[in-house]
This record gives C-alpha cells, structure tokens and sequence, in this order.
C-alpha cells in the first residue's frame, strides 16, 4: 500500500503471494472463496499502481515435480477473473521467466509443484527473486510454512513487503492480543486438548477468562473430578488442564465450568438426548453440547467482554441437537461486537459455525488462516512474517 502511494509500483514487476488454497468439492469446484475474495485487494492495488502483477500460490499438498489436473490452479484464475471482469490468464513452467507487461495480471501455477518449493531450496528462491522488482507476500494463511514462495524469495527479492491482507490478519490478531480492551476472553474449543495444549498455555497468560468447549472441555471435567461418561476426552493430560488452570487461578482469571450438558448414547444426530446436570452423566453416555443454564451463563461471561478470541465450537454444532451451545456462544459474540468488543475469529470449524449462524458481518475481524492462525494463538513465530521484519528492519 506506502509503494503504491509512493507510485513505486509503476512500471515494476510485482510478485505476490497469496493464499488461494481453496476448499474444493469432488468435481473439483470451488465451495468457498474466501480466500480468493481477501486477495483481491492486493491485486487491485498493484494493478491500479501501474505494475505488471503475478500472483502464485499453492493448492492442495500435490508432490513436487508433477502437476496432476486436481493441483492446478485455473480453477482459481477463472474464479479470479470473474470477480475483475477481466481475462486472467494461468502461466505455465514459470520459473525461469514469465511474460508480464505493466497493467497485465497472470496467475502463475501451482508453486507446490516446483521441485524444492517446500524445503526452501535456495537456487529455486533466487529464480523467484529474478522474476520480479517487488514481492509481496499476502498469503497469511501460509505464514507458518517456510517454502521458497514464503520465506526464501523474501531474503532475495529487491524488495520485501507485507500485503494489505497480510497485515489486516497481524493487526487484527496484535490488537486482540498484545493491547486488548479488557477482559480479553478467549474461546478455544474443538475435540482434542493435545491439539490446542500449546494455544490454551500461551492464551491463560493473557485472558482474563479462558472458555474451553469440546473434548477440550471434558478433559478439564476430569481435571475438576467430574465423571464424564464415555465422553471424548484425553485422560493423559489431565495434569496439563490442572497448570493452565493453576496458571489461570494465579493471576485471578477464570475458567467458567458448566453447570449442564446435552448428553447422549451415540455420536449421532438422531441419538435420544438430555440436558442434565454436569455431575448426572451417565457411564454410557457421552457429552455433545453444553447445556442451556450453562450456555446462558457463557453468553454473560462474553457479553461483558472488551476483546473475544473464538477458535472452536463448544459442541457437535453439524448436528441439531448438539447446535446450541455454540448457536448462543455466537450470539453473544456477535451482541458483544454490536456493542463495542473487539471480535476476532479463526479456524475452519469456526468459520462454518459462523456461516451457519448468520453472525458474519457481526465479528470485528473473521481470519483467513487455519494453521496460521492457530500458530499465531499458539504465541509462535510465523517465519513467513519474521522474514519480512529482517528485511524491514535492514
Ligand atoms: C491452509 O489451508 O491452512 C494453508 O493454505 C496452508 O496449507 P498447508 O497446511 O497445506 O500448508
């Protein structure tokens, strides 16, 4: 955005790299773009600014060297050039020079399919340097991956930004956790602790309430000495749950345990059910959902939040009956945010619940990362960012 306003752009080969790593059906249609909506602002900028602009990025986990039909991008470049009105055409065996004039826009394949993108080859690095005066890494949902299109290129292009979305997810993600209006409460929900250990570690550092839903949630049931049934749950870290609640109780902050549950026999949408006490779970059943009186009790924990950080549904939201905790936790998100909180949410289940409840356009700010955005949580380093400030930094 400063090169474009500098009208540094104009005339200059510009490389950006995006995440256009879309979810796709069988037919290899695309079923969400997302990630391809976010990207545009980057390629309207250069385009405006007078560059001639290649965007890449990777699709799917394809192996390097070969490019099956299924790991192109032209679904993506045809998408793109519906949203601009405008042709855009998709590069072949781009790496050794592409042909781009000032106002053109070419999508260039699949990077995953150039042999040494994933382990950062050097050589390859610097041929993507050659093809261009500036790159522009917008791919945040990348940022935790150190390929050549990510981190290598950014140590040896003439010049190293940051794109518009790219920085969008790093402010919206500093200003939820480095500077938030308090209470900062953080939502880290979904099946396994193990998963998310990292992330509710660093988090109870930070929040001044800590919510935790899923098998997540039923392994800090055990923590607590609940008898939770045949639930999901990870027995072995039950000592873990008890340091970040230990962390947690320390500085004065919470872990709001519920007072009910939606349990059932089976892990199916037509299993009979029943609200019921936490302490009533019966040994053959297992807890889907957190329970009304406990959902009531979230949604007043969250109401009165300055900053909420959503990553996970708080029960088995794809099926009705199990759709309420996470229904009304979304509401409550939404009504914060409404009146002034800061709402940051992440991670593909969250996102569907989001979709699925209505509450898009009622979230401060809805990630484009899944891994990244969890890394980002998890307190790590993104490689793809800490390059970029080496080379801001020189
Ligand atoms: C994602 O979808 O999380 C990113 O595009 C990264 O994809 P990857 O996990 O295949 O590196």
């Amino acid at each position: 955005e400063k090169l474009a306003e500098k009208g540094l752009l104009a005339g200059k080969r510009v490389l950006i790299r995006s995440d256009l790593n879309v979810p796709r059906n069988d037919e290899g249609a695309i079923t969400n773009d997302a990630r391809i909506e976010a990207s545009l602002p980057a390629i309207r900028m250069a385009l405006a600014a007078g560059a001639a602009v290649m965007v890449t990025s990777h699709l799917g986990r394809p192996k390097e060297g070969q490019l099956l039909p299924a790991d192109s991008l032209q679904v993506v470049a045809d998408r793109i050039g519906e949203l601009l009105g405008r042709e855009v055409p998709l590069v072949q065996n781009w790496v050794d020079g592409v042909d781009v004039k000032p106002g053109d826009l070419v999508i260039l394949e699949n990077c995953r399919c150039n042999v040494g993108e994933k382990k950062c080859d050097e050589a390859l690095s610097k041929k993507y340097a050659a093809l261009c005066d500036v790159y522009v890494n917008d791919a945040f949902g990348t940022a935790h991956r150190a390929e050549a299109t990510t981190v290598g290129v950014a140590r040896f292009a003439p010049i190293a930004c940051a794109g518009p979305l790219m920085a969008k997810e790093i402010d919206a993600l500093t200003k939820a956790l480095e500077a938030p209006k308090r209470p900062l409460a953080a939502i880290v929900a979904g099946s396994k602790v193990s998963t998310k250990l990292t992330i509710l570690s660093n988090l109870a550092e930070k929040v001044d309430r800590l919510i935790v839903g899923g098998g997540i949630l039923n392994t800090f049931l055990l923590a607590a000495g609940h008898l939770i049934g045949k639930s999901l749950a990870e027995p072995d870290l039950v000592d873990e749950c008890k340091k970040v609640l230990a962390i947690l109780e320390k500085k004065g902050a919470a872990l709001p345990m519920p007072v009910d549950v939606v349990a059932a026999k089976a892990f199916a949408a037509d299993a009979p059910n029943r609200v019921c006490g936490v302490d009533d779970v019966e040994a053959d059943e297992m807890i889907l959902d957190v329970g009304p009186e406990t959902a009531k009790l979230l949604a007043k924990e969250l109401r009165s939040a300055g900053t909420i950080v959503w990553n996970g549904p708080v029960g088995v939201f794809e099926m009705a009956p199990f759709a309420k905790g996470t229904e009304a936790l979304a509401y409550a998100i939404a009504e914060a945010t409404d009146h002034g909180a800061f709402s940051i949410a992440g991670g593909g289940d969250t996102v569907s619940a989001i979709d699925k409840f209505g509450v898009e356009d009622r979230i401060s700010y809805i990630s484009t990362g899944g891994g990244a955005f969890l890394e980002f949580l998890e307190g790590k380093t993104l490689p793809a960012v800490a390059v970029l400030e080496e080379r801001a930094d020189k």
